[in-house]
């Protein structure tokens, strides 16, 4: 079991979910409601499962590959721990997992 903290974008809203090991982060996340799109299903030709990674736990995932790296490049609002989250398998040893939406433009509306 891992635990994993998605945090909306302003910060403002939390949710903790129990997610089994081995389960994709994106399919914690859109089981959970999470605004992630994912529209190419884990293809890594979207981008859209963008999630931006709490600082003292990116380094406990595995490092992204190449592609996934080129692919970030493209995502708006990146930060240095940006990942995809359809590339983020929760390993045994993951007792838990900090992640935040990205910003977007739709979220800055209000600012
Ligand atoms: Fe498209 Fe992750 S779902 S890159």
């Amino acid at each position: 079991m891992t635990i994993v903290r998605f945090v909306s974008a302003d910060g403002r809203d939390t949710s903790e979910v129990e997610a089994a090991k081995g389960s994709r982060l994106l399919d914690v996340a859109q089981a959970d409601g999470q605004p992630l799109e994912g529209t190419c299903e884990g293809q890594m030709a979207c981008s859209t499962c963008h999630v931006i990674v709490d600082a003292g736990d990116f380094a406990a995932l595995p490092p992204p590959s190449e592609m996934e790296e080129d692919l970030l490049d493209l995502a708006a609002g990146v930060t240095r721990h940006s990942r995809l989250a359809c590339q983020i398998w929760l390993e045994p040893g993951l007792a838990s997992l900090t992640v935040r939406m990205p910003a977007t433009s739709r979220d800055m509306q209000g600012r």
